[in-house]
């Protein structure tokens, strides 16, 4: 399936970490997993989750304002209670909690009535799964005791195939009701470390996934099964090949956490996205609300922030593609589709001049995006095929953004680069 072209062009994403962990605000899952709260401690959060306040509508306006496209919210997260009424075991918040009721169904209709897409996000692991920790990864990775995690090894190292078998039975028939159910546009898999791609059946599962909704996206945690890549909590150095997304907590937690006040800045947030969109990806910007379904001050305030930059800025966000490669410019860029446009972002307020190397195409026009002003823009030297640097005003004090200024420069047809090292 080639990728879905809304994909790439959303640009941005709202990641909702939403569970039992916020009632205590502990880790999500990984709490119990790690030791950090024991599991029947963890697991009396059930008690205490009551989603008594939960609006997706109002979710869906902030995500709006926020200038995403798309949500991506946890349907069942390692510890397995999942957010509706599963068939398939009985772990979920409509039998087990106060909320009582499915929280997904009411989700996706407030993001179509707002136009956005809909993703769920899927953990192929159960930590809390009594057929779950029953075979062995045949080449485990170093890292989250996954060799040795009792909620993720047999005991004793025994293995049992039928009590696997058990298990992916239960995921299967998870992931089909939530396709069947919600037809999501994208499915985001996670916890796929702690098995092989043969062990979790993962071709199977894709044409299980396909049969169904062929339009449905997936991410690499589906393994050679997936759309796209998806870096986590670091912004990549180089973008990885083909379509991807970094995902990025606001704070440092993926859920509630009462004691997590380390928020990115607004600033933070705008470098963040335009250095991702500038490399071609996308940003899933990851909120973790209260056990009663409000999403915190800071949070609503990161995101709405970020929404007012990119409202300013959409000529240089939606229908652009990555920008310039490293070396012509000192910040980030975006190219309109057509290539006739090239968006310079600029972190720092330019001084004299923004200059810009191994522009071949002559530049028309030159504006700041969001105020419309006009700027000034010359070149010097060149010889032969090596074009010269390209200067740009610096916009007066009143047009420049407090978070990101972004030059607009229309060239005389479609951007032509010199990448070369010139006469040697
Ligand atoms: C990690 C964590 C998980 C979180 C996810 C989001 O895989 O296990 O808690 O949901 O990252 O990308």
């Amino acid at each position: 399936m080639p990728m879905q072209p809304w994909f790439p062009d959303a640009k941005l994403g709202i990641f909702v970490h939403y569970g039992i962990y916020a009632v205590d605000g502990v880790p999500e899952s990984w709490a119990f997993y790690t030791g950090e709260v024991p599991r029947d401690r963890y697991m009396r959060q059930l008690h205490g989750f009551t989603a008594s306040r939960y609006d997706p509508r109002t979710w869906a306006d902030l995500f709006v304002r926020a200038g995403a496209r798309y949500a991506v919210l946890t349907a069942r997260h390692h510890d397995g209670v999942a957010l509706w009424d599963t068939a398939h075991g009985d772990l979920d918040v409509v039998r087990r909690t106060p909320a009582g009721r499915d929280l997904i169904t009411s989700h996706a209709d407030a993001l179509r009535e707002r136009d956005l897409k809909v993703g769920l996000y899927y953990s192929h692991s159960d930590w809390n799964h009594p057929d779950y920790a029953s075979v062995i990864h045949p080449d485990p990775p170093h890292h989250d005791h996954v060799d040795s995690n009792p909620y993720v090894v047999p005991k004793d190292g025994v293995e049992d195939p039928e009590a696997w078998a058990r298990y992916l039975t239960y995921r299967d028939g998870q992931v089909t009701e939530l396709v069947e159910r919600f037809r999501p546009d994208l499915l985001w898999f996670d916890g796929e470390w702690e098995r092989s791609e043969a062990q979790w059946r993962i071709p199977e599962l894709a044409r299980r996934i396909l049969a169904i909704n062929p339009q449905t996206v997936l991410n690499a945690r589906m393994l050679s099964h997936g759309d796209y890549a998806t870096p986590e909590q670091g912004l990549p150095v180089r973008a990885p090949k083909g379509p991807w997304e970094l995902c990025l907590t606001v704070n440092d937690s993926w859920g509630y956490r009462h004691t997590d006040d380390r928020h990115k800045t607004v600033g933070m947030l705008v470098r963040y996205f335009a250095e991702t969109i500038g490399m071609g990806g996308n940003l899933l910007l990851d909120v973790g609300p209260r056990e009663d379904g409000t999403v915190t001050e800071p949070q609503a305030q990161r995101l709405t922030g970020l929404g007012t930059w990119i409202a300013r800025h959409s000529d240089a966000v939606y229908g652009t593609v990555a920008g310039l490669p490293p070396g012509h410019h000192h910040g980030a860029s975006t190219l309109s589709k057509d290539g006739r446009t090239l968006f310079l972002t600029c972190f720092d307020a330019p001084r004299e001049h923004v200059a810009v190397r191994g522009l071949r195409t002559p530049v028309k026009r030159v504006s700041v995006v969001g105020s419309g002003a006009e700027l000034g823009h010359t070149s010097s030297g060149g010889l032969h095929e090596v074009p010269g640097m390209t200067w740009i005003d610096a916009p007066a004090p009143g047009d420049v953004d407090p978070y990101a200024t972004v030059l607009a420069l229309e060239l005389d047809g479609e951007l032509d680069l010199y990448r070369g090292s010139g006469r040697v």
